[in-house]
């Protein structure tokens, strides 16, 4: 049996009370797999004094000094991208220690230079709970589906945002009420830009891309659409067409180069994203020759984070040697970010009109415009000179000509409100 791993733990919030647990209540089983204990020399918070419902020894208020403590390894469970997170991961490394966090927003914005800092000192610097909390989704993209290039990941990365799609299907309520509701139960953050906004499913995408790609994260090569302005209408109409709508990030290869985005898009109703529900999170990874993989499972909260980060301590444990985005982190080139017409889709357009003659032909001419042809449509609601729904699905066709006939038509007298359109992914 090798010497202990001693462990310093920044964080005991969600995350990292639920690592504490964890480890204090699987010691047996975690020394059997790792070889050696496993023990926490010290941890850190703001508050000494919360009640946390563990027990709670070793603690200091700075969490830098556990950076300069004499522990193997720092959890950096606090979060945010700049200010003590960065310190300390930073200073953990500088100082020798391997470090595992979850902390998405860091990675993304610094994922490069913090892997080169860990290399160059030969540690470890892992972020399995990072990315989809439990699901195993960065070991699996960084060591197992290495032999035929990724052409391809999707997902649904978001568990508040996939959360409140699926109740405003469930209940037909808009995405005001729904996201109320799942602030007042805990599903939702009192500020609820990053999560419904897109920037959280943005951070991991980054990360996802990074280890399918061999790039170096890069959030500027992405454009990011959340869900605010989905409407029960649009999930109706979704569903009246055979699709439903998810929040997905989705980094692709084309020719031209990879193609990131985070928006709202109508999936197939039978295929295996459309049907991840809740709070859950999915992710479809195309392995090229290798095949299409789909994971799902919990995205979010104590048990799967503190799982996956346990599991990134056990691989320190035994004295894993991997990079920190499946290759050395000098030899992650720049993203080229693929042109914003590289991929075709069909879209799910729809206008809220004035019922009034002339008004489809108007919307018919701008579209055709633009070069931009309808395969399907469906109008609701006939009431002479009332608003009524138009909907259509286009073929194949580059998001610019849908922006440029959307343009036209928005400007109309006879359009109510801003057009909807939304990508119609083939899986
Ligand atoms: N929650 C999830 O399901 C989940 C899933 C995946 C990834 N993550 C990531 O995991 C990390 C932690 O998330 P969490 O949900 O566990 O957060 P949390 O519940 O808010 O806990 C944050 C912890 O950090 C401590 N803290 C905050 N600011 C600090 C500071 N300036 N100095 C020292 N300690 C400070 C807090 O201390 P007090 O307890 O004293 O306030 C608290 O213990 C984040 O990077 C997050 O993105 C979370």
């Amino acid at each position: 049996m090798g010497a202990p791993l001693k462990i310093a733990i920044a964080g005991l919030g969600t995350v990292g009370g639920g690592v504490v647990k964890v480890l204090a209540a699987q010691g047996a089983e975690l020394r059997a797999r790792a070889g050696r204990d496993l023990i926490v020399v010290g941890v850190s918070a703001r508050d000494a004094k919360k009640a946390r419902g563990f027990q709670v020894e070793n603690f200091v208020t700075d969490p830098l000094a556990l950076a300069n403590s004499d522990a193997d390894v720092v959890v950096e469970l606090i979060g945010g991208d700049e200010g003590v997170a960065r310190k300390l991961v930073e200073t953990a490394l500088a100082n020798g220690k391997h470090v595992v966090t979850a902390n998405k927003a860091l990675l993304a914005k610094h994922g490069k230079q913090l892997a080169a800092l860990a290399e160059q000192k030969n540690l470890q610097l892992k972020f399995e709970a990072a990315v989809a909390g439990g699901i195993p989704i960065v070991k699996t993209l960084r060591e197992s589906l290495i032999a035929y290039e990724v052409q391809a990941v999707k997902g649904i990365l978001n568990g508040t945002c996939n959360y409140i799609l699926t109740e405003m299907e469930a209940s037909g309520a808009s995405f005001a009420e729904v996201l109320k509701e799942a602030q007042a139960l805990g599903y939702a953050e009192a500020d609820p830009t990053l999560d419904v906004g897109g920037g959280d499913t943005a951070h991991k995408l980054a990360l996802l891309s990074s280890l399918a790609f061999g790039v170096a994260p890069d959030l500027s090569a992405m454009t990011v659409e959340g869900i605010q302005h989905i409407t029960p209408a649009d999930i109706h109409f979704a569903s009246e067409f055979g699709f439903r709508i998810k929040l997905l990030g989705v980094a692709r290869r084309t020719p031209s180069g990879i193609d990131q985005k985070v928006h709202p898009a109508m999936v197939r109703a039978r295929s295996p994203l459309a049907n991840v529900d809740g709070a859950a999170n999915g992710v479809l990874v195309d392995a090229g020759r290798a095949g299409p993989f789909f994971f799902s499972g919990r995205g979010a909260g104590e048990a799967p984070t503190a799982s996956a980060v346990v599991a990134d301590l056990v691989e320190i444990a035994r004295g894993s040697h991997t990079p920190v985005f499946g290759r050395p982190a000098t030899g992650l080139g720049a993203l080229k970010p693929a042109p914003a017409d590289a991929a075709l889709s069909p879209w799910y357009l729809r206008f809220e009109v004035l019922d009034l003659p002339g008004v489809l032909a108007e919307i018919a001419g701008h579209l055709s415009q633009s070069g931009v042809s309808i395969e399907s449509m469906i109008q609701r609601g006939r009431d002479l000179g009332a608003p009524v729904a138009i909907v259509m699905i286009t073929h194949e066709t580059q998001q610019s000509a849908v922006e440029r006939a959307l343009k036209g038509i928005a400007a109309s007298d006879k359009v109510r409100s801003r057009p909807c359109m939304i990508p119609m992914e083939a899986a």
